[in-house]
């Protein structure tokens, strides 16, 4: 075969039937003609691979103009005056097939809701991943409650469920499975070491709308699920958040808590306000545009599906490209972020960093995701500070301190690479770009170093 000549194709069939070895027993194999794609690097002065933009997020049209509108002229502006954000609420439930959802006015506030709600509070522990967005670490940190991170499975990118049940005291409470960027974890493990040592399940689903675990929506497995709708979210209203469930009464109390305490379904009136409430309600603005914007998510969700499974498709034999595995029990990622990892021994050991910024020249804008958040000072902060030492003993505290080791987000932290979701909702030739600039950059890997 012509290597020369090869397409990418070409080349990476070459690679996964074998002949790759014969080619790759030269020091740097020339695969010196991948079509548009052949050349220098654009991080060293080439053309890059693309110079199309992506799409932008979030998207709207003047149905969501209209709607704002409405409630502004209106003078409605918060739920006690509205129907939005009930009509949200039940639109979202249908949506996820749940008996009933609660809107909050953020993410961090739907999981502080859920804590409360199944009382998971002070002194408690909770059993969680530590490769996730910081408000998770955040919300039991500001409750006193111990994080005790189970490892990461670099593989999947998710919870390791082998490294659970080591980690269960006597003081734990929950599991907070996080389907981080937007990919299931692996539930039915989870669900089983919970009701095996009668602990809640509250999941963190806030990068997960419309993923699906065994054809269920994530977020609607464990006891309650938690869904943030921020700016860069699949179904976006600035800021916004919601709590789901399907124990009817447990919602109504989570009603009453976030609207003050008042009374609501069967939390009832014995006064004004039967139980200690706090205010986290979304206001009509917030629901009026995500109404709006549903409308859109179904179409989106599967056009992220289809193109990140393509994605996969064509970077999986790629030298040195390992693609997220979906444990057997996915029915459907949403891709908020479509993750691969990156080995540095097959790229000449150039570091990722040099990798990720060959990548974003060839025009496919990237990051490296998470780093080890457990060692940047801010565990160690809570732990010293008030509520923790007087809510632990000194014994338990030493203890969790000599147990922040976790090999296998270590290896995730420093090999990982994201794309955002917004280029998933693009097309095949889209894809292909991606693919092509992670191709170029592996034939010119002796360059990177
Ligand atoms: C995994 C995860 N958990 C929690 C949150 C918190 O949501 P919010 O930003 O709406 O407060 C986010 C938001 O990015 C998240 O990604």
């Amino acid at each position: 075969m012509d290597t020369h000549r090869m397409s990418r194709r070409q080349f990476v069939g070459a690679a996964s039937a074998g002949t790759f070895a014969a080619v790759a027993s030269r020091t740097v194999p020339a695969f010196g003609n991948l079509g548009r794609n052949a050349g220098k690097l654009a991080m060293l002065g080439g053309q890059p691979v693309r110079a199309k933009p992506w799409p932008t997020w979030p998207v709207w049209d003047r149905s969501a103009e209209e709607s704002v509108l409405t409630i502004l002229r209106s003078g409605n502006w918060y739920r006690g005056q509205g129907k939005t954000v009930t009509q949200f609420e039940e639109a979202y439930a249908k949506l996820l097939g749940v008996k009933r959802c609660v809107c909050t006015f953020n993410g961090t506030n739907a999981l502080l809701t859920a804590m409360h709600a199944l009382d998971v509070g002070v002194g408690d522990e909770v059993i969680v991943s530590p490769y996730t967005f910081i408000a998770t670490y955040n919300v039991l940190l500001n409750s006193a409650v111990l994080p005790v991170f189970a490892d990461t499975d670099p593989e999947t990118f998710q919870i390791d469920p082998d490294t659970i049940e080591e980690r269960i005291t006597e003081r734990t409470r929950a599991i907070m499975p996080v389907h981080i960027l937007g990919i299931p974890a692996d539930m039915d493990r989870i669900m089983a070491i919970a009701r095996k040592h009668n602990l809640v399940v509250i999941e963190d689903a806030c990068q997960a709308w419309l993923a699906q675990w065994r054809g269920k929506c994530c977020g609607t497995i464990g006891d309650l699920g938690c869904f943030s709708f921020q700016n860069s979210k699949h179904l976006p209203c600035g800021e916004g958040g919601a709590v789901v469930g399907n124990d009817e009464e447990l919602m109504d109390r989570i009603h009453s808590f976030h609207n003050c305490g008042r009374p609501y379904g069967s939390v009832k009136r014995t006064s004004s306000y039967p139980i200690i409430g706090t205010n986290r309600r979304m206001t009509e603005y917030q629901a009026a545009i995500l109404l709006n914007q549903m409308q859109r998510l179904e179409s989106d969700t599967a056009r992220r599906w289809e193109n990140g499974q393509y994605l996969t498709s064509q970077i999986k034999d790629i030298p040195g490209i390992i693609p997220c595995k979906l444990y057997e029990g996915t029915t459907r990622a949403v891709f908020h972020l479509y993750p691969f990892r990156y080995k540095k021994e097959q790229f000449n050991n150039a570091p990722r960093d040099k990798f990720l910024r060959a990548l974003s020249a060839e025009g496919i804008p990237c990051s490296g995701g998470y780093g080890p958040q457990y060692s940047d000072g801010l565990i160690e902060d809570a732990l010293t500070s008030k509520n923790f030492t007087r809510s632990f003993p000194k014994t338990r505290l030493d203890q969790y301190r000599n147990e922040l080791n976790y090999p296998g987000n270590d290896q995730l932290c420093e090999e990982a690479v994201w794309i955002g979701q917004n280029m998933l909702l693009t097309g095949k030739q889209d894809m292909d770009d991606i693919a092509d600039a992670i191709a170029k950059i592996y034939e010119n890997r002796d360059k990177l170093a």
